[in-house]
């Protein structure tokens, strides 16, 4: 491993980019994020990545897994260099009982988890219905249904008991409707904020929290391949920013960006009919 400390060198290095990338993250003082630990799945890029880097510069300890093991050590690096805390927990959360064992191990290790993002996530690329077997969606069902809620699970019984803890799921806009050519992302969506909602109202009264978080287009190795059109597309940094000010706020849901939110609400509104024409017409 490369000695973290160490500054890059070479004559391509501008000085402000040097400084920068040995800039303590930690900037807010007092910090308005009231937890002390997290524990974030899919924090090898994208969206948990940026959130995972927001929060460490809040002085929360993450706790960072993903199937990456190098890019989990990469990003860990880059948080210790800025002075946060960060720790590894290589995992592939599609094995439930990895992923119980994994979190609880994380949980004793940080001495509680207070907050835990169910963050991994696959798109399963698009395909028209016509062409879908099975064996296409379990991948998707497997990750995106079966590992968040085998994460979301992990530690419940100690949160009770400890009266504290924060559950956040990142759903998608993609929930509120059946897309076309995304039958399966959508439906794993929908179940994830349907499950969020019912863990929601029954954990009010045992003191825990929960964040649906939904975003529209975000620009990540998720959306890199897709050629269809992406209105309102969001930086992951900006991403990251928005569900961390939910999160302080301990809000029920995070629908985000809130043109695309709006336009998204209003076709789930719409009756089947009428939302099957408007789809037919917008793909032309
Ligand atoms: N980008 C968007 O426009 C968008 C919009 C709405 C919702 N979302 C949701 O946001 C979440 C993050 O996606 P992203 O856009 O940041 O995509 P991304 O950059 O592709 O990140 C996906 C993350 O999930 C991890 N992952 C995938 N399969 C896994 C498995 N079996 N076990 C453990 N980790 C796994 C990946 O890490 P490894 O490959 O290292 O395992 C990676 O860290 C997903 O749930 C996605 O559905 C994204």
């Amino acid at each position: 491993m490369n000695d973290p400390s160490a500054p890059p060198n070479g004559p391509d290095v501008d000085p402000i980019s040097l400084a920068l990338s040995h800039a303590p993250i930690r900037a807010t003082f007092p910090p308005s994020m009231p937890y002390r630990t997290a524990f974030i799945t899919g924090a090898s890029s994208g969206i948990g990545r940026a959130l995972a880097l927001r929060l460490a510069r809040d002085g929360v300890h993450v706790a960072l897994s993903a199937r990456r093991r190098d890019a989990l050590e990469d990003l860990a690096r880059d948080i210790e260099r800025r002075c946060g805390k960060a720790d590894i927990y290589p995992l592939d959360v599609s094995d439930p009982a990895r992923v119980e064992a994994t979190l609880r191990g994380a949980d004793d290790d940080l001495g509680g988890i207070d907050l835990v993002v169910a963050n991994a996530g696959v798109s399963g690329g698009q395909r028209w219905s016509g062409e879908l077997d099975y064996e296409a969606t379990a991948e998707v069902i497997s990750v995106n249904v079966q590992g968040a809620v085998a994460t979301l699970l992990a530690l419940m019984d100690r949160m009770v008991e400890r009266r504290r803890g924060h559950l956040v799921g990142v759903s998608s806009l993609a929930q509120y409707r059946g897309l076309p050519r995304s039958a399966t992302y959508s439906a794993s969506k929908a179940f994830l904020s349907t499950f969020l909602e019912g863990l929601r109202v029954d954990l009010r009264q045992a003191g825990l929290a929960v964040t649906d978080v939904r975003p529209g287009f975000v620009e990540t190795a998720m959306t890199a391949g897709n050629t269809h059109r992406m209105p309102f597309m969001v930086q992951a940094p900006d991403a990251a920013e928005i569900i961390v000010r939910g999160i302080e706020k301990r809000s029920p849901v995070v629908a985000f960006p809130w043109q695309l939110a709006t336009v998204v609400r209003s076709a789930a509104l719409l009756p089947p009919s009428l939302y099957d024409r408007a789809v037919t017409r917008a793909k032309g």
